[in-house]
């Protein structure tokens, strides 16, 4: 079989399982925005740690929606869209770009209403009120003097508020974020920090911290996949040529440190870790290299990144990764990690990992 209709096939087994898996879940659990399974179940009792994962529920009902055409998908999503309104003057979370970007933003993209565009327009700017001037960071949910890449995924969300209310004061907030975070969490050999810890008195960087990677200076895997898509998209919105350079350097080492299926673990840096996958920061990785294949320039290594995101797409496709074939799994996409320090949705289904699995395939079939 040739390998653009063994990709074609795969996407289409990709989005038949989201149609079967996001069907049952909404009709089990109506108006339930989950953020990661327990023994492939999406309701239990198990705590969220933080509040950031709604947006990705009517993410995944939009793109089911653009995939199929089927107007019950868009019904739900614009009603999961709802749900979530409100969040967008939460000043409680760092995460609004998650929350408003795949739901509310797509929403706009279809429909052009000005009701949309003013959620997200307000999501954007309540995630500029966590600017910190000393330091030049947004400062993440754990304390005023943190600093996450993560919030690198948060910063385009600002980026556009700013674009459409020609509010430069709030594009530089977005840009300092990225220019703090390209210099302190990204280090010279393009691996991520997952946190900085700033003097709040003096906005000096202080010291590298981590949450959910194995040790505070090693190399946790999802928090460089948030770098390449993020670093990306400070790209787009700026031309900056600096955050080109920043993703292209952390893609260069998650290719670089990874083994050849395409398919990383939690910490690339973990000593013999006990699971070896943690499978949506490879989703994550696979959209955002993709993005980044088609604003790099150089042919040959838009050529490098896209066939890499097509290599991680193709492994996570097999049977250990896509539930296809396991009806009582209730997630799409296994073996990915919420939060391996505190045991929260270890090798499991997160709602991120199936939105960004699901965003790569539509990204591979061009419907986004
Ligand atoms: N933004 C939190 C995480 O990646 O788990």
């Amino acid at each position: 079989m040739r390998a653009n209709q063994r990709i074609t096939e795969n996407c289409q087994r990709i989005f038949a399982t989201a149609e079967d898996k996001l069907r049952r879940l909404v009709s089990a659990h109506p108006d339930y925005l989950p953020q990661y399974t327990r023994n492939g179940k999406w309701k239990h009792d198990g705590v969220p740690w933080t509040n950031w994962c709604q947006g990705f529920l009517p993410g995944q009902l939009w793109l089911l929606y653009l995939y199929s055409g089927d107007e019950f998908w868009r019904g739900l999503a614009e009603r999961y869209c709802e749900l979530i309104e409100a969040r967008k003057d939460d000043r409680e979370t760092h995460d609004l770009g998650f929350l408003f970007w795949h739901s509310w933003k797509r929403w706009h993209d279809l429909d052009g209403e000005a009701r949309q565009r003013d959620v997200v327009i307000k999501a954007g700017q309540t995630m500029g009120l966590r600017f910190k001037e000393k330091g030049g960071y947004l400062s993440s949910f754990v304390a005023p003097e943190s600093a996450f890449i993560d919030i690198m995924m948060n910063v385009g969300i600002i980026f556009y508020a700013a674009r459409e209310t020609d509010d430069a004061a709030l594009f530089n907030i977005a840009l300092q974020n990225c220019l703090t975070s390209r210099r302190y969490l990204v280090r010279g050999d393009g691996s991520a920090v997952h946190e900085g810890i700033f003097d709040l008195e003096t906005g000096a960087f202080l010291r590298e911290s981590t949450h959910q990677g194995w040790r505070h200076d090693t190399s946790w895997a999802r928090g460089l996949s948030w770098a390449i898509y993020g670093f990306c998209t400070a790209c787009l919105f700026t031309g900056d040529p600096r955050f080109l350079q920043t993703a292209c350097d952390c893609a260069d080492y998650y290719i670089l440190n990874t083994p050849a299926h395409g398919i990383c673990p939690n910490d690339w840096l973990e000593p013999n870790p006990a699971r070896p996958y943690e499978a949506s920061a490879a989703a994550i990785t696979a959209s955002g290299l993709q993005d980044l294949a088609g604003i790099v320039g150089d042919p040959l290594r838009a050529r490098t990144y896209q066939d890499y995101a097509c290599r991680i797409v193709e492994g996570l496709s097999e049977p250990a990764f896509l539930a296809s074939d396991d009806p009582e799994w209730e997630g799409i996409l296994k073996q990915a990690a919420y939060h391996e320090r505190l045991g929260l949705g270890v090798d499991e289904s997160t709602m991120f990992g199936d939105y960004f699995f699901l965003e790569s395939a539509a990204k591979l079939l061009k419907l986004i």
